[in-house]
């Protein structure tokens, strides 16, 4: 029996559609979610990314501003931009697309931004919240697996949980939202040998290493979950994951697929953050 599929297509459609209900809600009490993305350069994957943010906002409702700059852009007028848009009270949400040139500093950018609007969750306010357990925003495509997970009712207390890659914005937060939820953690990298002996423990694996066909049906466990966060280009130019997903699917209990699976939920967590921040703005503003 080959593992069951898990469509983050459908759930982030279901997503979309409860959220266009709160934001019509949030209308009628006299507020309009706002996003703001800045973009610096003409790199297609980041072009591509960011159209796919501005259309998912208008698809539910959300207001958006998308800011593009010419990739000679000095840092002060980035940053100046920031502080522009920290001080919007239309835009509730703001993001800079990356990576960014060389000349200008991606810590110094993600550290402008008012940790209430960092919808991406990049910020050290932000991840200190997280370590913490603490009310804050947190990096789109970790919330979006955890999300996933929830809505096929899989238990994540007590479980081994083995993450592949320790990036910033996927590997080490989803280490941290497990552990909130009690998992056991185990987060692996390049210099991890053999790999194979921790994938192999793993209930729940999340493949987020960037690495064609990283992961094979001998590097699990019989029905464990996989989550597949790569996003490669084959040689033929396919997007595929980080995990074989043909001979793997025959192996696991559940499995997500390349594309179809974190991508969408990834892009529906932006969203949800996006409202989040517009209520807890709008709540703070009313007590002012
Ligand atoms: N570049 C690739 N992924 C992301 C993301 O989630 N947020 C931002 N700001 N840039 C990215």
């Amino acid at each position: 029996m080959g593992a069951q599929r898990i469509d983050g297509k459908l759930i982030a459609t279901k997503k979309r559609q409860a959220m266009k209900s709160q934001i019509e809600s949030m209308k009628q009490q006299g507020y309009v979610p706002g996003l703001a993305v800045i973009l610096v350069g003409e790199d297609p994957a980041s072009i591509s990314y960011v159209k796919g943010k501005i259309r998912d906002c208008k698809e539910v409702g959300i207001y958006s501003e998308l800011i593009q700059f010419d990739v000679t852009v000095s840092e002060k007028q980035v940053l100046e931009q920031i502080e522009i848009l920290n001080a919007n009270d239309k835009i509730h949400g703001l993001l800079v697309q990356l990576p960014l040139p060389d000349h200008i500093s991606e810590q110094k950018v993600i550290q402008a931004i008012s940790p209430e609007k960092d919808v991406d969750g990049f910020h050290p306010i932000n991840v200190g919240r997280l370590v913490t357990k603490q009310e804050g925003f947190v990096s789109c495509t970790p919330a979006g697996i955890i999300e996933m997970l929830k809505a096929i009712d899989v238990p994540i207390s007590g479980k081994h949980v083995v993450i592949v890659g320790r990036s910033n914005i996927v590997g080490k937060p989803a280490a941290l939202l497990f552990l909130n939820l009690d998992a056991t953690v185990t987060v692996c990298h390049s210099k991890t040998k053999p790999l194979s002996k921790y994938t192999k423990q793993a209930d729940i694996l999340v493949a987020a290493a960037g690495s064609e066909a990283l992961i094979h049906a001998n590097d699990i466990k019989p029905g464990a979950i996989v989550i597949d966060v790569g996003m490669n280009r084959s040689a033929s130019g396919r997007l595929v994951g980080d995990v074989a997903f043909e001979e793997v699917k025959e192996k696991a209990g559940y499995i997500t697929p390349v594309p179809g699976g974190v991508g969408p939920m990834t892009r529906v967590m932006l969203l949800e953050n996006t409202l989040i921040a517009a209520m807890r703005q709008h709540e703070k503003a009313g007590k002012q």
